[in-house]
């Protein structure tokens, strides 16, 4: 039976159906897969605990519904297209039979090292087929896998290892991007000297680099898989058994590990997969995301693997070796649906139309967009010189915790609306709120996104600290998840995401907590405080701004800057660089000692016309200081 939208009143219909019947709704998808026992109540929930259980007692595996599943029907389909970084270096296409089989042997290899279900697994790794067959190994075993983006730094990756207490890591000799080559196993090297749980670090050979292997510890991949049976025994898991932990920053210090479970995330991502994207029996599909991110967890491996799907994997970056090199790809597979982000998008749109227009780009037949708002020229360049026009263009908003998309509309089938998520799909359940809490009903309304009734794949909780995933998001407003971003329903109905209400900021489409900036800079030796926020950017959505009060004896304030940037690449990694520095004698602050973000906010974007009352400040003089760079 078919789970996909067709018409705009079948979405309406289905809509409905979902509010009013959740459970007899959910349960029809679920249906649809493999259970190794049927389950014996589809929901528990409560969002007090929070403690929301979809599926109780059913027991599956979920690569059984990607592997097993396929190997009758599609054995010889293509499941993943890999593009290497280098256009020269041959594509490899893998079957859904050979996927079945590197996943049983790597998951053999795995069994060989004494890791089995409940373990965590570290899986630090360029974009290459393997990451996805690691994935799906722990999958299989029941290991619980976090993949950490190959851009942290060791101490980021650290702290990760720390937090879950992983058994082993899963990495490579070092990582292609762009012109770049990057050493991974020396960082993997240098964290783990802080680290006392890993007992197994396998590593894949993909740039010839060399490497110091650890003894008793360390094993090439290829060793490790060789001789391996291409068979392994799928685990039987419990739909509310941990798939994956995924580190994601919040508005406090430390990144905290979002936990999804086997059951929901598997019918949702599903689900949210064939719908959003409209996605045929024997399209080409790219979502050009890191499996470092949750994109690339629910929409280049699980959602289209369990649908089937054929699935590419790109191990490069956007410009290299030119700013073609997307349009190139499309043409080259065929791609049918593309996903990517609006930062890419600007990125490109910066070279100008010459770059897209050696390419037709005519098989693409839905384009989308993740991550963060979508301004209205990139949405419209997107969609009038890579869409040509005909294109339904997915704003697909949702986040890390969510599992999968939540409000998007479904390609062809509901409206697009330039800069709108737009719709709900079934079985969200989306309110607006004012600062009390209060739903606000109607249209052409604005205030903080909520979400009222449990989806599959909602976040369970964060591991080993189930009371910081009640705090965070459950405790804002009682008997609501809070998401952290503001929205407005327009006049006809539809939902635009104005971004994060929270102290988090959105670089490049990746999340990141001023908190986590601030205490990275605070270890500079020389800074004695330092406040960060977000501002507008061109490309990037929004930049990091750093406000640092520091001891200037011995340096002059260049050096200081350029030494503070570097300790944030240290400790978090190049993605959390402050595009701009200043040095302060002081920060603005209130009577109770609270730095006012707002000034600093302001300044950052260089609109001093409002500023509102600064009077009530403890120190109100700071701020011609830290305005005297900017033209009055
Ligand atoms: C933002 C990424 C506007 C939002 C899947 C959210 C968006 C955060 C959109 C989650 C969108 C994501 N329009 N904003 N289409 N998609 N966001 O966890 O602020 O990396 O809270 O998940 O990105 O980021 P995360």
């Amino acid at each position: 039976m078919s789970t996909k939208i067709q018409t705009l009143s079948g979405y309406y219909h289905e809509y409905q159906k979902s509010v009013l019947q959740p459970e007899e709704f959910w349960t029809r998808v679920a249906d649809t897969f493999h259970w190794k026992k049927r389950w014996d109540k589809t929901l528990e929930w409560d969002f007090e605990g929070p403690d929301v259980k979809w599926f109780v007692n059913g027991k599956l595996n979920i690569t059984e519904n990607i592997l097993d599943r396929h190997l009758f029907t599609k054995g010889d389909d293509t499941a993943i297209i890999w593009e290497p970084n280098e256009p020269n270096e041959p594509h490899l296409e893998i079957t859904y039979r050979e996927l079945y089989e590197r996943v049983c042997q790597f998951s053999n290899a795995m069994k060989a090292k004494g890791i089995g279900k409940g373990d965590r697994v570290i899986i630090y790794m360029p974009m290459v087929p393997e990451a996805a067959v690691a994935m799906l190994a722990c999958a299989r075993i029941g290991a619980v896998h976090s993949v950490v983006f190959a851009g942290f730094s060791s101490t980021s990756l650290a702290d990760r290892i720390n937090d879950c207490q992983a058994k082993a890591v899963l990495t490579s000799d070092g990582n292609f991007r762009g012109a770049k080559k990057i050493p991974v196993k020396a960082v993997v090297d240098e964290a783990l000297e802080s680290c006392e749980s890993i007992e197994t670090v396998f590593v894949l050979k993909r740039t010839d680099t060399d490497v110091t292997m650890t003894e008793g510890r360390d094993v090439w991949w290829h060793e490790a898989v060789d001789g391996q049976s291409t068979d392994c025994k799928a685990e039987e898991m419990d739909s509310e058994d941990m798939l994956f932990i995924l580190y994601t920053s919040g508005s406090t210090g430390k990144p905290k590990g979002v936990v999804h479970t086997c059951g929901g995330y598997m019918i949702y991502t599903y689900y949210s997969f064939m719908n959003v994207f409209q996605y045929n029996q024997g399209d080409i599909y790219w979502c050009t995301a890191d499996v470092g991110w949750i994109t690339g967890h629910s929409y280049i491996v699980y959602g289209p693997l369990l649908a089937g799907a054929t699935t590419v994997m790109f191990e490069g970056v956007p410009t290299y070796p030119n700013p073609s090199r997307f349009w190139e790809v499309v043409d080259k597979f065929k791609v049918n649906q593309f996903y990517t982000a609006p930062t890419a998008i600007r990125a490109l749109q910066a070279y100008g139309l010459e770059p897209v227009e050696k390419y037709s780009l005519e098989s693409l037949k839905v384009i989308g967009s993740v991550g963060e708002p979508i301004n209205e020229e990139a949405w419209h360049w997107y969609h009038d010189h890579i869409g040509k026009g005909n294109c339904p263009l997915v704003d697909t908003w949702w986040q890390t915790e969510t599992g999968g998309i939540m409000i998007s509309a479904i390609a062809g089938v509901t409206p697009n609306k330039p800069a709108h998520a737009s719709l709900p799909l079934p079985g969200i359940q989306p309110i607006i709120v004012d600062a009390e809490g209060k739903e606000l009903t109607g249209n052409n309304v604005e205030g903080s996104l909520c979400v009222k009734f449990p989806w599959p794949s909602i976040l369970r909780t964060t591991y080993g600290d189930h009371e910081r995933c009640k705090q965070t998001y459950f405790s804002t407003y009682p008997g609501l998840y809070f998401t952290g971003d503001g929205a407005k329903r327009d006049h006809d109905g539809y939902i635009r995401i104005l971004g994060r209400v929270d102290d988090v900021i959105n670089v490049s489409g990746h999340r990141m907590g001023t908190a986590e900036v601030e205490n990275a800079i605070n270890e500079h030796p020389k800074v004695v405080e330092s406040a960060v926020v977000g501002y507008p950017h061109d490309v990037k959505g929004q930049g990091i701004y750093a406000y640092a009060i520091c001891d200037m004896e011995g340096r002059t304030e260049e050096n200081l800057i350029q030494e503070i940037k570097q300790t944030v690449r240290n400790i978090i990694g190049p993605i959390a660089t402050p595009d701009k520095v200043q040095v302060v004698s002081g920060l603005p602050k209130t009577r109770s000692g609270k730095i006012m973000r707002r000034i600093l906010r302001k300044v950052a974007e260089g609109d001093i016309s409002n500023l509102g009352d600064t009077s009530t400040l403890l120190n109100p003089e700071i701020v011609d200081e830290l305005t005297k760079h900017i033209n009055k």
